[in-house]
This record gives structure tokens, C-alpha cells and sequence, in this order.
């Protein structure tokens, strides 16, 4: 415990604990509460590696992962998105700690004791080509006491890189800091439902507007920004703030369509000019939503549903509204800089999501011509350095897709209906 907890200061060590914990309420978004969880426990440890599983539909759901060793590779990028999930029973270490509800530390995860009934599957290390020695597997507790996830860290390193057990004061305080996370952990899972159930209303009235595609939306702007960040130095605090923040709101874009008429958004056909022009203040009826308001999200939510069909060259819509609540009227389209990062991010995460999905008026669009159509439309309805950090990412934008099929909805609703009926 380097930075923390060294000089054997219980309190000095559980007042740090206390501090990150309140920390996490500084972030919004489910995945950017597990990245910060993910971070402090490994810096509380010097860990390698680590993983958190949440318990859903009473199993526990491969929910974050990050590895310092395999950062290099990129393929930690795509496996936050990978879904796999364990039954919890005693046969797996996560499920076997999630059953008892204590804390397990093993030294080296190639020789468990053989009278224990779990065993480690190595299979994971395999596909990754990483070796995990040893590994500390906490449960992640409610104030209730119920358990509503396990986090797995694993290889401490020595100053020299080595791997080595873990030491006594991180097995004593990574579960207390585990248990005070439980709050940021259920509250980022009641934001994601929250916007979900927001869709769904949307839903009700377009039905391309499913979870799964906000989901989808959602995730590649995080993942472009993200990269776009990278490409320009934003600083990592920066980075991860606005990320967690684009999540939510690109997820909010067409909220929007709530506001438009069940005979132009259900046609089953090609609009006409006349409902087109209708068509386009769901940018407007969006961002009223979240206009008057003092919030960050509210007002990045408000950004990205007014301006997502702006384009780069000056094409899109609706341009500078002057009234948003009386009488709006579509005006001068915004061009290049003007037009919000967030919601230039956002233009190109839904375009590639509405082409690559079947819509009511089309059919869903190969990936190669949906890429030679993104690549030709950069610099004109695209910004350039969108369009590269979307390359760039185009694997994880691929295990999202993967990730979020359209009957990744049902799932959400079960997993709602089974924490009320818990409570
Ligand atoms: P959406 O279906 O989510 O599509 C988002 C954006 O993806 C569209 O913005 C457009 O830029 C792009 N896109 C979608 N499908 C195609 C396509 O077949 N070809 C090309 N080149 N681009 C495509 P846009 O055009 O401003 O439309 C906004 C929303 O209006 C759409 O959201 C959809 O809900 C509705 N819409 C647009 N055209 C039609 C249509 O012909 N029929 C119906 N029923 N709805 C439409
Ligand atoms: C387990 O804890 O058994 C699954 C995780 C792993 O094999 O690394
Ligand atoms: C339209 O012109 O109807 C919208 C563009 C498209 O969906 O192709
Ligand atoms: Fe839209
Ligand atoms: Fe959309």
C-alpha cells in the first residue's frame, strides 16, 4: 500500500479510503464509477490487474476490467465490453466469494489447495495471454449487507515489476473501501436505468429508438472521445470527467423524438419533404428538455440533442435557434468549431449506428460501405479528427456492437424488476 497506507497509519490509511470514496461521486456514469474503483484499488494494492463483476439475474456479469500489462496491446480496450458472466455457486473463485460474502487472497492461482471446491480458469489468462499469480477477490457489499458484486485484483508487483502476495494491509482495507463504493456502484447503476427508462418513452412512440441503440450511441461517442482526447493531450482527469459525461448525454440525443408525431417517426417509408422539416426539431424539443439548467450533463445533454445533425461543412440543421420555447424556427447551420466536440462526436456515432441497423425505411448497410461512406464524408458532414479517432477505435466500436444487440433490452428490464423485487 504505497501511497497510503505505509507507515502502518491505520487511520491516516481508512481517512484516504473516505476521501476516494467520496470521490466517486464526482462521476455519473456506471462504467466511469468502476473505472475510478478499478484504479484506487489497484494504487492501494500496486496491483497489475483487475476486475469487477456485478451481480444481475442472479449471476455475476463481467462488468470492467483493466490490466497494465495488456494496456499495451489494446485488447483491455475491447474486453470492457466482452460478455461473460458466472453462475454464483462454488465452483468459481468470484462465484464462490459472492456466495460466502468474504474476502478470499491466493497466493498462486496455478496451485489452489486441491480440497477447495473452486478452481481458477485459466482459460481468461489464456485468450489474454496474461498469468495471473496472485489474486485478492473481495465481495462488494450494500449498506444492507447484500452482495452486489465482486472485485477481483490481482498481481501486486514489487518495484521491480515482480509479482509478489498481497499485502496484509490490502487485504484489511481494499473491502472497506469495496463496501463504501456499493453507494457509487448502485447509484451509477440507478443513473444508466434512469436514462433508460427516459428512452424507453421515446420508445414507446419510435420504435429505432430501442436501449440497445442508445446503449450503442452511447458507448462509441465515449470511446471517440475518448480517443480524440488521447490524440490531443487532454489531460487525464479531463478526459476521463468528460467521458464519463458524453456517455450519458449521447445516450440522450434523440429524446427528443418524443416530441414528433407517431405518423412521420413510425412511416415505414421514406419521409417527404414536408415531414422531414417536422422531423427536424427533435433537436429542438431535446434540448428543451434541458435547457434552465445549472448541470453539466444537463447542459452537454442539451449541446448534443440540439446540434447532432449539424454537419461539418455547414449542411446539417437546425442551426442557431434564437426562441427554443415558442415558436423556434430552423436557422443558419452551424459549420466546423462552432459546432460542440461532444455533438460532432455524437453526429458520427449515430449516423454509423442508424446505417448499421435496420431501420423501418432500410435495411441494415454492409460495414465496408458504411465505411467507405463515413471515410468519403469526412470533412464534409463528419470533422476529420472525429472520423480518425473513430478508425482508430473501430475494434471497440465493433465489441460494442457485439455487446449491445437489441435483446440486451429485455435483459435491462429483468435486471430492474429483480433489484425492486430484492429490496
Ligand atoms: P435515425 O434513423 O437515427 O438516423 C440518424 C441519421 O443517420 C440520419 O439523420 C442520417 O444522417 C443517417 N441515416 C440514417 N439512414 C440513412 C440512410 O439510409 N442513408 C443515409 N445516407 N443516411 C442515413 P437524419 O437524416 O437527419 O434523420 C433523422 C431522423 O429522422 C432519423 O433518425 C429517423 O428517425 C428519421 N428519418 C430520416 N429519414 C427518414 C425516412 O426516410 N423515413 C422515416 N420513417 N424516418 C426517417
Ligand atoms: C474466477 O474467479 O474463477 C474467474 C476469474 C478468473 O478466472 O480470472
Ligand atoms: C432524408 O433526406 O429523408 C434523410 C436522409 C436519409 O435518411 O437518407
Ligand atoms: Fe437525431
Ligand atoms: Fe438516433
Amino acid at each position: 500500500m504505497v501511497d497510503y497506507c505505509q507507515q502502518n497509519e491505520p487511520i491516516e490509511c481508512v481517512k484516504n479510503i473516505l476521501k476516494i470514496s467520496e470521490s466517486l461521486g464526482e462521476l455519473k456514469d456506471i462504467d466511469a464509477i468502476l473505472d475510478r474503483i478499478l484504479t484506487e484499488s489497484r494504487r492501494l494494492s500496486d496491483a497489475d490487474a483487475g476486475t469487477i463483476y456485478l451481480v444481475k439475474n442472479d449471476s455475476l456479469k463481467f462488468s470492467y476490467v483493466q490490466n497494465d500489462t495488456l494496456i499495451k496491446t489494446g485488447e483491455v480496450d475491447k474486453a470492457v465490453y466482452s460478455n461473460i458472466s458466472f453462475t454464483i455457486n462454488d465452483q468459481s473463485i468470484v462465484g464462490y466469494v459472492a456466495m460466502k460474502g468474504r474476502s478470499l487472497h491466493i497466493d498462486d492461482v496455478y496451485n489452489i489447495e486441491p480440497d477447495m471446491p473452486f478452481h481458477f480458469n485459466p482459460a481468461l489468462d489464456r485468450s489474454a495471454g496474461y498469468k495471473t499469480t496472485s489474486m485478492l477477490t473481495i465481495p462488494i457489499k450494500s449498506s444492507m449487507g447484500i452482495v452486489i458484486g465482486v472485485i477481483q485484483i490481482i498481481n501486486p508487483k514489487e518495484e521491480t515489476g515482480a509479482s509478489i502476495p498481497f499485502s496484509k494491509e490490502a487485504q484489511t482495507f481494499l473491502p472497506i473501501f469495496a463496501n463504501n463504493a456499493s453507494v457509487a456502484i448502485d447509484r451509477g447503476i440507478m443513473t444508466r436505468e434512469l436514462v433508460l427508462r427516459m428512452i424507453k418513452m421515446a420508445e414507446l412512440r419510435d420504435p429505432s429508438e430501442t436501449g440497445a441503440h442508445v446503449q450503442r450511441v452511447g458507448a462509441y461517442s465515449a470511446e471517440i472521445y475518448n480517443k480524440w482526447a488521447l490524440m490531443h493531450d487532454v489531460d487525464e482527469k479531463e478526459r476521463k470527467h468528460m467521458k464519463d459525461l458524453i456517455r450519458i448525454a449521447a445516450m440522450l440525443h434523440d429524446v427528443g423524438k418524443v416530441g414528433v408525431s407517431d405518423m412521420i417517426l413510425k412511416k415505414p417509408a421514406r419521409l417527404s419533404d414536408e415531414e422531414y422539416a417536422k422531423m427536424k426539431f427533435h433537436t429542438v424539443y431535446g434540448a428543451r428538455l434541458f435547457s434552465n439548467s445549472t448541470s453539466e450533463l444537463d447542459a452537454l445533454s442539451g449541446d448534443i440533442a440540439i446540434n447532432h445533425h449539424e454537419k461539418w461543412d455547414g449542411t446539417g440543421y437546425p442551426g442557431e435557434i434564437n426562441a427554443l420555447h415558442c415558436d423556434p424556427k430552423i436557422g443558419q447551420p452551424k459549420k466546423g468549431e462552432d459546432i460542440p466536440l461532444a455533438a460532432r462526436i455524437c453526429a458520427l456515432a449515430d449516423v454509423f449506428d442508424a446505417l448499421s441497423s435496420k431501420r423501418a425505411y432500410k435495411p441494415p448497410w454492409p460495414d465496408d460501405k458504411i465505411l467507405k461512406m463515413v471515410t468519403e464524408e469526412s470533412g464534409s458532414h463528419f470533422d476529420p479528427e472525429v472520423v480518425d479517432a473513430f478508425l482508430a477505435v473501430f475494434d471497440i466500436i465493433n465489441a460494442i456492437r457485439e455487446k449491445y444487440m437489441e435483446n440486451e433490452d429485455r435483459n435491462l428490464e429483468c435486471a430492474f424488476e429483480t433489484r425492486i423485487d430484492e429490496q
